[in-house]
């Protein structure tokens, strides 16, 4: 099913760059943060990359990750890896097919030092949601982390009026998906062994939320 989201008309550059409104908007805070709390050495693994925008930018900005981003689809393949090559960044792998809800990827990806995945977990249902996590946590290395971006609910609401107004929409096109509540996802972060760390606010009302995979 193809939802309808408020990016879906993404601009295409002429060298098959497709640059989405929310990447643009978001990036630099990602960017700053992860240059804050990310490990600066080993793999990072970026699910739902989307236009590729996000890794293109970080592995600009944190050249000691090696970067490998993913996605379910593979028509994203074609604009992630041309930012990459606009990036001109060495730490870009090729981007990869993955789907994030199917579980057995994690122990396949061990280890990795950093998952990072930005604005899907609202679009996805609950038991995607908890094997996505599931496996990441499957993924870390000792010290790696888990850090995941995107609109939730506080206390079972929404934080804003458009909040509210596309959560509503996602759930009309699809009553198992939706924003889930951030206490929620830190819950299914601690069953998955991770510990969760207290919610790093970031603009839009959007929160990422990290959580540490044990050293020991
Ligand atoms: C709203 S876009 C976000 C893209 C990018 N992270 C960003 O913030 O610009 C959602 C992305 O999730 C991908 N996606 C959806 N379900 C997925 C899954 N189960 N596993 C991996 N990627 C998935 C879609 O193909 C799409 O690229």
């Amino acid at each position: 099913m193809t939802l309808r989201l408020p990016d879906s008309g993404a601009a295409v550059m002429p060298d098959g760059r497709r640059v989405a409104p929310s990447a643009l908007r978001n990036a630099d805070a990602i960017r700053d943060l992860l240059k804050r709390v990310a490990p600066s050495q080993g793999r990072a693994l970026e699910l739902a990359s989307g236009t590729g925008q996000h890794v293109a930018a970080l592995a600009q900005a944190l050249p000691g990750l090696d970067w490998h981003p993913t996605d379910r689809d593979g028509a994203n393949m074609a604009s992630i890896s041309a930012w990459a090559a606009s990036a001109g960044a060495p730490n870009i792998r090729p981007p990869q097919v993955l789907d994030a809800g199917v579980p057995g990827w994690g122990a396949a990806w061990h280890p990795v030092g950093l998952v990072l995945v930005v604005n899907l977990l609202h679009l996805v249902s609950e038991g995607v949601a908890r094997t996505l996590i599931a496996e990441a946590a499957q993924a870390l290395a000792p010290g790696g982390m888990l850090a995941v971006y995107g609109p939730f609910l506080r206390g079972g609401v929404a934080t804003s009026d458009g909040d509210a107004a596309f959560d509503g929409s996602l759930r009309a096109q699809d009553p198992a998906i939706g924003y889930k509540d951030f206490a929620d996802v830190q819950g299914w972060m601690a069953q998955a062994g991770l510990d969760p760390r207290a919610p790093e606010a970031m603009p839009a009302n959007n929160l990422m939320l990290l959580a540490d995979r044990r050293k020991t």
